[in-house]
C-alpha cells in the first residue's frame, strides 16, 4: 500500500465496518480461535475476486480480537480470514466502549430505529459529550488506518451508522480515493433525527456527505436522508430524471443511491441440505409434535438476534391472542421463536431477553397442555437449526418495529421446503420489494398481526405455494455479489 501505487491500485477495494469478517475467541490456555463471520458483505466481497487486492478494516470486538491484533501488528491475513487481508484496530477499551455502545448502539440505532422511550430518553449531558468525543477518535482511528492502507486513486466503501465521520474524515486525508458509505439501517424522519443536539446531527450528516456517494437499502430510507440533510444543514437536495436524488451541501455534491440486499440463493439452497440441517430438522418435529389427527403440527417461526427493533415479545402476544381468539388452533400449531441474544453489554437489551423469556413462559403456562407447547424458544445461536426452521415453516413471522432490510424475510421462501406464508411488517425495508406476496401488518397492532397469522395458517396450499415461488424469486435478484458489484459499477462512474 505504501510508496509509488502501481497501475493496478485503482481498482483496489477497502471496506470499513465495526465488526469484521473474523472474530476471535482466547482460550484460558492462550489459544486463539477464529470464527468467520457471515453476512452480505462477507459473500459480496468474495465475488469481488482476489484481483481487488481488497483490504477490510475493522475493530477488534473483545479480548480475543484484542490478542489477536496485538500478536500479528493487527494485520491478519491467511487462514482464519479465508484468504481476506485483514486490518482489525485495537482501539483503547473505553473508547471503543463509549463509541459502540453509547453512540452507535445507545443513541444513533436508537435514533434510525425510533425506539426512545421520548418521556425518559435520549437524555444528552456530559456523559453523551464524553461518548461523543470518544466517537470521533474512533471514527478518526478508522480514517488514520484507510488512509494508511489505501493506495492511490483506490476505492473505500465505508460502512454503517458506527462510522459516519469516516467519509469526511478520510476525504480531508485523502482527497485522491473514490469514497461510498452504506447504511444497513433504517433512516429517521427528519423530526425524530433532529431529536440528536443540532452540532451533532450536523456533523453525523457532514460526515456521511464526505463520501462520492452514500448509499441505503430502500427508496424510502434514501429519502428521508435528504430530508434531514435539508432540514438541519440547509443542503440543497436535487432529483435527477431517473429518480436517483443527489445532495449539494457547502459546494460539495454527494450521490444518493439506493441498494436492496436480497439473498445468497445458491449458497442457502446448498448449505440447507447439509446432513446437519437434517438431522435439526428431526429434533424439531420431535419438539413439535403432532396434531390431535396424527399430523404434524403447523409452525410459525420466527429467527432474529434479541433486538428490540425486532418486536419479539409482540409477536408473542399476537400469538397468545391467536390462541386465544381461535382456540380451534390449540393443540395445532408451534411457534418456533429464535432469538439469538445480542448487544448483552446493555442494560435494556438484557431487560429485553429476559421479557422475551417471560412471556414465553407465561403463554405455555395459560396454554400449554401434557403433549404441546405453544412456544419453543431457541436462544443458543445455531445456523444449522435456524435453516432447518425455514425449510419446515408454514408461517414466517417477521414483524418489526423498523428494519433496514431484514434478511430473514427473504432467505425463508428460497430453502422452504412446502412454501411459507409471510407475515410482514411494512415498517421492514423488505417491505418495498415483498409487499404484493406478504400478508402487511402494522407492528404494534397485535389484534392485526393475530388476525394476519391466522389468514397465514388458513391460506390454501396452492397459494402459498405459489406465492412463496414468487417471494423467492424477488429475494434472490440482487444476491450479495451483484449488490457490491452494483455499488462499485455506480461509485466509479
Ligand atoms: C445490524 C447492523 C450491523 C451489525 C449487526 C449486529 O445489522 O447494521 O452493522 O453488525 O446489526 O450487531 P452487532 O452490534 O452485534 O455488531
Amino acid at each position: 500500500p505504501q510508496g509509488a501505487p502501481g497501475p493496478e491500485a485503482a481498482a483496489q477495494v477497502l471496506v470499513a465496518s465495526n465488526r469484521g469478517p473474523v472474530s476471535y475467541t482466547l482460550d484460558v490456555d492462550g489459544t486463539l480461535t477464529a470464527r468467520r463471520g457471515g453476512g452480505g458483505l462477507v459473500s459480496g466481497l468474495s465475488a469481488i475476486g482476489p484481483e481487488a487486492d481488497a483490504v477490510w478494516v475493522c475493530a477488534a470486538l473483545g479480548a480475543g480480537d484484542r490478542e489477536a491484533a496485538r500478536r500479528s501488528g493487527g494485520h491478519l491475513d491467511g487462514g482464519d480470514t479465508g484468504g481476506q487481508s485483514v486490518r482489525m484496530l485495537d482501539i483503547p477499551a473505553d473508547t471503543f466502549e463509549a463509541a459502540y455502545h453509547g453512540i452507535a448502539n445507545s443513541v444513533l440505532w436508537f435514533t434510525h430505529h425510533m425506539l426512545y422511550q421520548t418521556p425518559l430518553e435520549p437524555v444528552f449531558d456530559q456523559e453523551f459529550d464524553r461518548q461523543w468525543t470518544a466517537y470521533e477518535r474512533y471514527n478518526a482511528a478508522f480514517a488514520d488506518a484507510l488512509a494508511q492502507e489505501a493506495g492511490q486513486g483506490a476505492t473505500v466503501l465505508v460502512q454503517d451508522y458506527h462510522l459516519t465521520l469516516v467519509p469526511g474524515m478520510l476525504r480531508e486525508r485523502r482527497p485522491d480515493l473514490r469514497i461510498g458509505h452504506f447504511s444497513h439501517t433504517p433512516w429517521a424522519p427528519a423530526d425524530y433525527f433532529r431529536l440528536l443536539p443540532d452540532e451533532v446531527a450536523a456533523k453525523v450528516l457532514r460526515g456521511m456527505l464526505g463520501a462520492d456517494r452514500t448509499a441505503f437499502l430502500t427508496a424510502r430510507w434514501a429519502r428521508l436522508f435528504t430530508e434531514c440533510c435539508r432540514r438541519v444543514l440547509g443542503a440543497t437536495v436535487t432529483e435527477g430524471e431517473n429518480g436517483t436524488l443527489s445532495v449539494t451541501s457547502e459546494g460539495r455534491t454527494t450521490r444518493i443511491g439506493v441498494h436492496p440486499l436480497g439473498a445468497d440463493g445458491d449458497f442457502l439452497r446448498e448449505r440447507a441440505h447439509r446432513d446437519d440441517v437434517a438431522e435439526r430438522m428431526a429434533q424439531l418435529r420431535e419438539q413439535v409434535g403432532a396434531d390431535p389427527d396424527g399430523s404434524p403440527r403447523r409452525t410459525i417461526v420466527r429467527v432474529d438476534r434479541t433486538e428490540l427493533s425486532k418486536n419479539i415479545v409482540r409477536g408473542l402476544y399476537a400469538y397468545r391472542r391467536l390462541l386465544a381468539e381461535h382456540p380451534e388452533w390449540r393443540e395445532r400449531v408451534v411457534h418456533l421463536a429464535f432469538a439469538y441474544p445480542s448487544r448483552q453489554d446493555l442494560a435494556v437489551y438484557r431487560d429485553y431477553t429476559a421479557e422475551v423469556g417471560r412471556v414465553a413462559d407465561a403463554v405455555n403456562e395459560e396454554f400449554g397442555t401434557g403433549g404441546w407447547t405453544p412456544v419453543v424458544l431457541h436462544v443458543k445461536d445455531d445456523f444449522a437449526r435456524s435453516l432447518a426452521a425455514y425449510r419446515m415453516a408454514d408461517v414466517a413471522l417477521v414483524n418489526p418495529i423498523r428494519d433496514g432490510m431484514n434478511l430473514v424475510a427473504k432467505e425463508i421462501p428460497v430453502v422452504s421446503d412446502e412454501g411459507c406464508a409471510l407475515v410482514l411488517s411494512r415498517e421492514a425495508g423488505a417491505y418495498e420489494e415483498l409487499a404484493s406476496e406478504a400478508l402487511a401488518v402494522n407492528p404494534f397492532d397485535v389484534r392485526e398481526t393475530a388476525e394476519a397469522l391466522r389468514t397465514a395458517l388458513e391460506l390454501d396450499a396452492a397459494t402459498r405455494t405459489e406465492r412463496t415461488r414468487r417471494l423467492a424469486g424477488i429475494a434472490t435478484s440482487r444476491p450479495p455479489a451483484r449488490w457490491l458489484l452494483d455499488q462499485l459499477e455506480a461509485l466509479g462512474s
